[in-house]
């Protein structure tokens, strides 16, 4: 499964990145506003600097909702840098604009999916990656989770090449059945990534070698 980190926080993708682990970023307008980057110059600067830390795939999310708006941002999106991903809204306009940049080679990351039928929308448009917001279905009693079996099933029926990028992950948990259920990619923040070293028995067991050393070689 691919570790994808969801901030725009430059210094939380830099130690994910140095911890070796990391397959890309995934971003969007909450994320950038949290770091005070705003105003359509600053917030390609931004994403120029995210795909210079990173070697993976980095989305980026169009704002407009109408379907020439989305394709406008979407080009000056990819057009940027390589690695880009253009990260559009499961919203009608937005599956049309998933069939446009599919057709002409650009990838595309539907986000904001919360049903099967969406994700089966997504993956007839041609999307490389879609985004069901597991966290975000935990929040309202309902289990993300198994939205992301139900598309793991349905994509699997057809082969469809679209990856299943569980997003809204909030904990270590999140990932380890993201992993369990065979998501493609996860993302999550830094603590759902740094989370996954920690055990008492590694620090006690650790504690214990280092002493044992130290009473053999002084
Ligand atoms: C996905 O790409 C979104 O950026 C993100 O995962 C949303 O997560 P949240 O529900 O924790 O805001």
């Amino acid at each position: 499964m691919k570790f994808f980190i969801d901030t725009a926080n430059l210094s939380d993708i830099a130690e994910a990145q140095a911890l070796g682990v990391l397959d890309g970023v995934t971003t969007n307008p909450s994320l950038m506003a949290k770091e005070g980057v705003t105003g359509s110059d600053a917030i390609l600067a931004h994403y120029k600097k995210i795909c210079e830390l990173v070697e993976g795939d980095v989305s980026a999310e169009v704002i407009s909702t109408d379907y020439e708006g989305m394709i406008k941002e979407g080009e000056a999106l990819a057009a940027l840098h390589p690695q880009i991903v253009v990260k559009l809204p499961m919203i009608a306009n937005g599956v049309k604009a998933c069939k446009y940049f599919s057709d002409k080679g650009i990838r595309t990351n539907v986000t904001l999916v919360f049903s099967v039928g969406q994700a089966l929308l997504a993956a007839k448009a041609g999307a490389a990656y879609v985004s069901p917001f597991l966290g975000r279905l935990d929040d309202i009693s309902t289990d993300g989770l198994h939205l992301v079996k139900e598309i793991r099933h349905v994509y699997d029926n057809y082969n469809f090449e679209t990856q299943i990028l569980s997003a809204s992950v909030r904990n270590t948990m999140h990932v380890i059945n993201c992993a369990k259920i065979g998501s493609d990619v996860m993302t999550g923040p830094l603590s759902s990534i740094t989370g996954l070293l920690k055990h008492p028995l590694t620090d006690s067991g650790l504690a214990k070698f280092l002493e044992d050393y130290k009473k053999g070689n002084g």
